[in-house]
């Protein structure tokens, strides 16, 4: 078995930088350096003010503080950190194809292949690769074929490492993960570079936490858990709007199932539709495997999980448009979040961005507070929709860092994520400085309803009537 003394991570993304950071602080022996292309990214990771590193999670300013200098170095030089690895994880971004065959459907593996081939350019000793960005079944056969193909005659083993990290819960999830997964061909070279991996893993995850199968089991293994996961949510997002319609109370039904132990309670928090840059892409990767094997039942059943949620996101916005007098027409609608969930600066899929745009399609004026995400980021959420033109979005969407000034004068406030700080505002004050009647539309279910309407704000709630 190789001992790994040197890693190389090429991505210094969500995955990337907190994946290593944690491998850093557990293996002192191992050099870890993380490599990216975009120069910007990679001098945020070094900045001094551990409050600037690019990616915002909960105890990893921390993490990295420790570690950082040491044995972790973040570095746009990608050829002389692969040169000196013995083992490569590659963690770039994987989006939806936005073009060609498979647009709207399937990943884009442009990244990986560019690391692949870069890989096979530079390397001249035999290298362990570990895909640790989601990826398409099979994957693992092209970079395969790639680095055999152009490399210079080293021996590459490739090795499928999914990372489960949930975004807000990075540090805590990779320092207790429910399982690590490794995946290799089962022939005695393949064997080995598993063990090289599980050595590491096994520096503070117990053994038996270590699952190892084949390369194709643990690619799809990724996709299947988050395919069930975000099932979950548009399932019970789907009840949601049937306890609107007879008076039955969500949180109750959930309570109620959660408690079989059979079903389990997480997962079932109804709300306004799931993001992130995971379950929308990891099922529409599934289904456009699927119909490629022309398993098309298989394809539609997941499918109707999207469908689902981009219900649930619409049905939000016609919800608010038709509550105010079916007209947004030049109202002020303020937005508390953007961010897909609580405690990160992540927006990549947040049902706030589509609700914005179907509010906006209808003359609304959208003023947000989030207290991570920037404005030039929101912007570039609505953008990349291609509804309307950069310049007319900017005059729809406004932000600004004080939460109160946004909601002065509004018609209505909709929350789209669940920050806590939205909690303890002073929401007589913003009653007081509201239109009247002052709405509410809650989409994640956070606030205390009785005390807010007690103050006498009309209030909306997912799946409660
Ligand atoms: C997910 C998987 O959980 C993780 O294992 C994988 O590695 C990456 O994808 P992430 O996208 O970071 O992680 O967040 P997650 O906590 O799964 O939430 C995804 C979305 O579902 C969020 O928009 C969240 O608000 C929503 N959600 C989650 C609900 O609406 N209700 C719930 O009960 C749970
Ligand atoms: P994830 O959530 O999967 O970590 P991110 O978009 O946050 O995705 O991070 C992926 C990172 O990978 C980006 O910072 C991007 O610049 C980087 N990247 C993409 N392609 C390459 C490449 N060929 N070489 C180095 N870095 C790359």
């Amino acid at each position: 078995m190789k001992k790994i003394e040197k890693i190389c991570c090429i991505g210094a993304g969500y995955v990337g930088g907190p994946t290593m950071a944690i491998i850093a602080e557990k293996c002192p022996n191992i050099k870890v350096t993380v490599v990216d292309l975009n120069e910007n990214r990679i001098n945020n990771w070094n900045d001094e003010d551990l409050s600037k590193i690019p990616i915002y999670e909960p105890g990893l300013g921390e993490v990295v503080g420790k570690a950082r200098g040491k044995n972790l170095f973040f570095s746009t030089d990608v050829d002389t950190a692969i040169d000196e690895a013995e083992m490569i994880f590659i963690s770039v971004n994987t989006p939806t194809k936005t073009y060609g065959l498979g647009k709207g459907m399937a990943a884009d593996l442009k990244h990986i292949e560019l690391c692949a081939r870069q890989i096979a350019r530079v390397a001249k000793s035999d290298k362990i690769v570990v895909e640790k960005s989601t990826l398409p079944v099979r994957t693992a056969e092209a970079i395969k074929s790639i680095l055999e193909n152009t490399g210079n005659g080293s021996n590459f083993q490739i090795l499928s490492n999914p990372e489960f990290l949930a975004e807000g819960t990075a540090v805590a999830d990779l320092l207790n993960p429910d399982r690590v997964l490794i995946g290799g061909d089962q022939t005695p070279e393949g064997l080995n570079a598993i063990n090289s991996l599980v050595q590491i893993y096994a520096n503070w995850v117990p053994i038996e936490k270590i699952l190892t199968t084949n390369l194709w089991s643990s690619e799809l293994s990724k996709l299947t858990a988050n395919a069930f996961l975000a099932q979950r949510v548009s399932s019970i997002n789907s009840i949601s709007e049937l306890c609107e319609r007879t008076g039955a109370d969500i949180q109750e039904v959930a309570k109620s199932i959660g408690t079989d132990s059979r079903i389990g309670s997480k997962f079932l928090k109804s709300s306004v539709g799931f993001g992130g840059s995971c379950f929308q892409k990891d099922i529409l990767n599934l289904v456009y495997i699927a119909r490629s094997y022309s398993l098309n039942e298989v394809a539609d059943y997941w499918e109707q999980v999207i469908i689902m949620n981009d219900h649930q996101k619409s049905r939000f916005a016609r919800n608010i448009i038709k509550t105010l007098y079916n007209t947004v027409s030049d109202k002020k609608i303020a937005f508390l979040g953007w961010a897909f969930k609580k405690d990160t600066n992540d927006s990549r899929e947040s049902p706030a961005i589509y609700v914005a745009d179907e509010l906006i399609n209808e003359g609304a004026n959208i003023y947000v507070y989030d207290p991570k995400v920037s404005k030039n980021q929101m912007l570039s959420d609505l953008n990349y929709l291609e509804t309307r033109t950069n310049k007319d979005n900017e005059k729809k969407l406004n932000s600004s860092s004080d939460v109160y000034e946004i909601c002065n004068n509004a018609h209505s406030i909709a929350i789209l994520t669940e920050w806590e700080e939205f909690i303890d505002l002073d929401w007589q004050k913003i009653y007081d400085n509201m239109l009247k009647p002052a709405f509410i539309f809650d989409g994640r279910n956070l606030l205390n309803r009785i005390k807010l309407e007690k103050i006498g704000f009309k209030f909306y709630s997912i799946g409660i009537s």
